[in-house]
């Protein structure tokens, strides 16, 4: 398989994987905190810095739940944006009239390299599903100088495969009870790897947190990663 079919099969899985929870009618409680693992607990949206009255993008916005919340319960100006016109569609659907939001659907780094710049970018879970190599230049130039990039990705899953030794994507499920898993290709990357990735696209690296969920037996692990648009 190309690199080319790579995200466009993450595009699909996405649109039904949407398509189901529309169906089922699922709708997330709405968020007073962002969840950068999957568990409720994470440094939360402090890990963000300052946002109120700020320019903020969020990458896979899914159902725009922590759009929402930033432009409510901090004061941000959110562009958030999916690729995937069902979960945007969720997101409309409950969040379409908040003030501060505008969603958007595209592909992330399209828009972003379109963009006007922005104090702080932000992603829970999109960036594991686009090409590193693609998605951190463009983001480094939509960024304003000292502008941030907060994400959280994938480390180990659910069978307690650990992240890869090279930057190239793995073929994961996104499942939902009920239903055949959709595949996925997922950038699941060592913290060394994100580091090098951030340095060599023109970040300084602030951290690299690694979250672990509460349930002992659990092996899911995710990555927090900080970093800051270096000064030229
Ligand atoms: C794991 S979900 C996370 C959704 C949301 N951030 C949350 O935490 O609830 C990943 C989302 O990223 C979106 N996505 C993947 N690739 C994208 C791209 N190139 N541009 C925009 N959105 C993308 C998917 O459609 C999906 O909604």
């Amino acid at each position: 398989m190309t690199v080319e079919n790579w995200e466009p099969e993450n595009a699909r899985s996405w649109t039904e994987y949407g398509r189901r929870q529309l169906h089922r009618g699922y709708v997330p409680p709405v968020a007073d905190s962002i969840d950068w693992g999957f568990w409720g607990e994470s440094p939360g949206t402090e890990a963000l810095g300052e946002v109120s009255g700020k320019r903020v993008l969020d990458i896979g916005c899914g159902t725009g739940r922590y759009a929402a919340h930033l432009a409510r319960a901090r004061g941000a100006h959110v562009d958030a944006i999916d690729s995937s016109a069902t979960q945007l569609r969720r997101a409309l659907d409950q969040y379409g009239n908040t003030r501060g939001v505008s969603f958007v659907h595209g592909d992330a780094i399209e828009y972003a390299r379109a963009g006007t710049p922005y104090d702080v970018v932000y992603s829970v879970h999109g960036l594991s599903y686009i090409d590193p190599d693609r998605s951190l230049p463009a983001i480094r130039d939509v960024l304003r100088t000292d502008g941030r990039l907060v994400f959280s990705v994938l480390h180990t899953n659910a069978e307690g495969v650990g992240p890869s030794a090279s930057v190239r994507p793995r073929t994961e499920e996104v499942r939902l009870s009920g239903h055949a898993p959709l595949p996925v290709h997922m950038w699941v990357l060592a913290p060394i790897l994100w580091e090098e990735l951030l340095i060599r696209h023109g970040f300084d690296v602030e951290g690299i947190e690694i979250l672990a969920a509460p349930d002992a037996g659990s092996p899911v692990r995710c990555q927090l990663v900080r970093g800051v648009r270096a000064r030229a």
